[in-house]
């Protein structure tokens, strides 16, 4: 019976360490390169720009970047990247992009924090539209 206990606590133990990884992974991929978003050496492409919603935004999820369009013709990029502690924005409502981890939400059309725990505005990114194509980097 003794061993029970002792199972769960490194089972537990275990888990916590998963958790510990995913958010580490997360940040470590940043800060790598190695992932899909673009800096200012490599423009991506998007797709058409009618994709995102005058009023809205939209998440590009390989990319990890959110794309608004708060007035008709003005586009505006963000990293996906939540500023707490790395985990990719998943959803959009009501104007806010929300984390799936502890979830912050930030404002769409800015990048600002709406609710935290974040505190830190998401990272701006460069976009503009060239032959109806949204262009980020
Ligand atoms: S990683 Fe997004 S709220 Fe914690």
């Amino acid at each position: 019976m003794s061993a029970s206990p002792d199972r769960r606590t490194v089972l537990r133990g275990a888990a916590l360490a998963g958790i510990a990884c995913f958010g580490a992974a997360a940040c470590a991929g940043g800060e790598q390169g190695t992932s899909a978003r673009p800096s200012s050496d490599a423009p991506v492409e998007l797709g058409p720009a009618t994709e995102v919603p005058v009023g809205g935004a939209k998440l590009y999820a390989a990319q990890r970047l959110l794309v608004s369009q708060p007035t008709k013709g003005e586009f505006k990029c963000f990293s996906s990247v939540c500023t707490h502690m790395g985990a990719v924005l998943n959803k959009i409502e009501k104007g806010q992009a929300i984390c799936p981890l502890h979830g912050s939400h930030f404002q769409v059309a800015d990048g600002k924090v709406a609710q935290g725990p974040a505190a830190v505005p998401l990272e701006s990114v460069p976009i503009k539209v060239k032959g109806g194509k949204l262009i980020a980097g």
